[in-house]
């Protein structure tokens, strides 16, 4: 007994535990590396999640995805921000512009981005996409109204207003770039059950109108009365 007591167990020995410290600490390092340098590809612009910036070259849509089971920005047709097609450098000077816009005036203090910040504002992850700026058409040089006079109308009546922050036209413009470049980044469907403004195009036909079912003959009866609650 006392034999078997004495016996080192290799996995209790302490050289066993230190290769194991230094193989395992050397192991998350490597790993460590990896998930750093595929982080910065994932949130890269230009790849498959975050896209280019001159994506606010375009409509985007927020559309449900079956597969995914959650809403996903959608890249669509040629709809150039203030009716101006801007190349892909234009197109990030503005963006970043935007953001740096963001920063300086401290919007996290309220709001959050990409759920990032306060919780006194709204999230401005799809705030392009609010349907409460009116109409896609509208929506623009609403978005600049308000961003630089914001203390002048209740918004989405939150109940709250925003102060005015003395934002610059410019840098409205821009801020406003930055958001809707910002509403394509696919979020996993965050924020979910949101219903973005109405972008279709104006041509679209008017939904046809249902045809009442005809009632099955064993409920018409049952249907009778309860449409002619006033006979009885
Ligand atoms: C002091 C707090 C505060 C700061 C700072 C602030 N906001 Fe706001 N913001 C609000 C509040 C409150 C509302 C809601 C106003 C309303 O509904 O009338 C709002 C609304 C908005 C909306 C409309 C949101 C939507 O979904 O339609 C946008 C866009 C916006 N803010 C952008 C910004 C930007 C960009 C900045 C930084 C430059 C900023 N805000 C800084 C408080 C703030």
């Amino acid at each position: 007994m006392a034999e078997t007591q004495t016996q080192a167990l290799w996995w209790a020995s302490e050289s066993f535990w230190r290769k194991m410290a230094i193989w395992v600490t050397a192991g998350s390092f490597v790993v460590l590396i990896f998930l750093t340098f595929d982080t910065v590809k994932q949130i890269t612009a230009g790849t498959k999640r975050v896209p280019a910036y001159s994506a606010i070259n375009n409509r985007i849509d927020y559309v449900f995805d079956a597969g995914r089971n959650f809403q996903v920005p959608v890249i669509g047709v040629e709809e150039p921000l203030f009716g101006k097609k801007l190349t892909e450098a234009e197109a990030e000077a503005m963006v970043s512009h935007g953001k740096l816009t963001t920063q300086a005036k401290n919007c996290m203090g309220c709001h959050t981005l990409l759920g990032n910040g306060a919780y006194f504002a709204p999230d401005l992850t799809k705030a392009w996409l609010d349907p409460a700026w009116g109409s896609k058409d509208a929506r623009e040089q609403a978005m600049v109204d308000f961003l630089m006079h914001p203390e002048l109308a209740a918004h989405n009546a939150l109940g709250r207003r925003m102060p005015n922050l003395g934002i610059t036209e410019d840098e409205a413009r821009a801020t406003v770039a930055f958001l809707k470049w910002m509403s394509s980044i696919d979020t996993n469907g965050f924020p979910a059950n949101f219903k973005p403004i109405d972008q279709a195009d104006a041509a679209a036909v008017a939904a046809p109108v249902a045809e009442p079912a005809a009632p099955a003959a064993d409920l018409a009866a049952s249907a009778d009365v309860s449409s002619t609650p006033a006979q009885q």
